[in-house]
């Protein structure tokens, strides 16, 4: 199994994961032999990345985090409560629906052998505010196991990750779709969607008021330079701590209106970078343990000019996992060479490159 960027498969490739799309539903099943047509229609449609057999990486294993009956139960549930929100009903908004869907996402996940490869379902699509939400979501709940929260306190994060954006619906699509760079005023706009966010949360009686602050506090920052309220520090509720890692890192590896996705290595340095300041240094620890850089299957690059892919992770280095090498350099083919790059520090991945 490998993963290829659209733009370099070729017809005849058979798919070793279903696609799915933004609604959860499948488009093409495993096993699919790839057509012109397919495949200029989901190029069409967004898709970048798809995951293909190959012969020579038999043994890479794909995991997903949660399923997807689980995803697309996600999807239709934020739907729901988004209409309710639009309808102007939000004070019959029901969260039973949020609390089972938010409770399946947990069982799939500690069901799941390797959490750590979750990210590779997180590229691809163009922005759409339910798949950010379900993403986000899967991500701080990992960030949330991995710090050792018990199950109540996993289901109020999550149930309030997943309605995080909430707010944006009160916010003109005009602005929320610009491509341009927003002026001071559209600015000042966006950031409303917290305070909306909370305002909408907050008086529901079936939703804990912790769950409320993940919406209110998801852009505030360690060092007090977010928003709405310039919190600082253990001003901010853990979950908004966490959720705000999980936002960021996510907003990142999705393409958006105004670009595309940026290398998840990028990503994953950025965030790390701001440990201290947009991020409290303990979730960073978290996020470095457990979110995979390269997930399995991914093509890499090697400091040393060698070319291959992924393999498997390692648990306690993430990024640095096992990896196959199939060109010598940029082109040249060479007999694959397998690697576990924890016993190679001189060797580094430094770039994503999925010919
Ligand atoms: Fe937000």
């Amino acid at each position: 199994m490998r993963l290829v960027n659209i733009r370099y498969l070729e017809e005849g490739s058979i798919l070793a994961r279903q696609v799915i799309n933004p609604s959860g539903k499948v488009l093409l099943q495993a096993g699919v032999r790839l057509t012109a047509s397919y495949l200029s229609r989901l190029q069409t449609m967004g898709y970048d990345i798809l995951f293909i057999q190959d012969d020579r990486l038999e043994d890479v294993e794909l995991h997903t985090a949660i399923t997807a009956q689980t995803r697309e139960v996600a999807y239709k549930t934020i739907e729901n409560v988004c209409k309710f929100v639009e309808d102007g009903s939000e004070s019959r908004l029901k969260v039973d629906d949020v609390r089972i869907t938010v409770q399946r996402m947990i069982t799939d996940l500690l069901s799941s052998s390797d959490v750590m490869d979750n990210l590779t379902e997180i590229q691809g699509f163009d922005d759409y505010t339910f798949h950010h939400s379900v993403n986000t979501t899967i991500l701080a709940l990992v960030l949330g196991i991995a710090s050792g929260y018990s199950e109540q306190k996993l289901i109020e994060l999550g149930m309030g990750v997943l309605m995080h954006d909430i707010g944006k619906i009160k916010i003109s699509e005009v602005i929320l779709n610009k491509k341009t760079p927003l002026t001071e005023a559209e600015f000042a706009e966006i950031m409303q969607h917290t305070s909306y966010g909370f305002d909408i949360l907050h008086k529901n009686n079936d939703l804990s008021l912790l769950s409320a602050h993940v919406a209110f506090q998801h852009h505030e920052k360690w060092d007090g330079s977010g928003y709405p309220r310039r919190l600082k520090g253990s001003e901010i509720h853990e979950y908004g701590r966490l959720t705000a890692v999980a936002d960021v890192y996510e907003a990142l590896t999705s393409k958006r209106v105004y670009r595309n996705a940026i290398e998840p290595n990028e990503a994953y340095e950025y965030v790390i970078s701001q440990a201290n300041t947009h991020f409290e240094p303990r979730v960073i620890g978290v996020f470095k343990k457990h979110i995979a850089v390269y997930p399995s299957g991914s093509g890499i690059l090697l400091s040393n000019g060698q070319r291959g892919n992924v393999v498997k992770q390692n648990p306690t280095f993430p990024n640095r996992p096992y990896v196959r090498v199939f060109y010598q350099n940029e082109e040249t083919l060479c007999a694959p060479i397998d690697y576990n790059l924890a016993d190679y520090p001189s060797i580094m991945i430094v770039a994503s490159d999925n010919r």
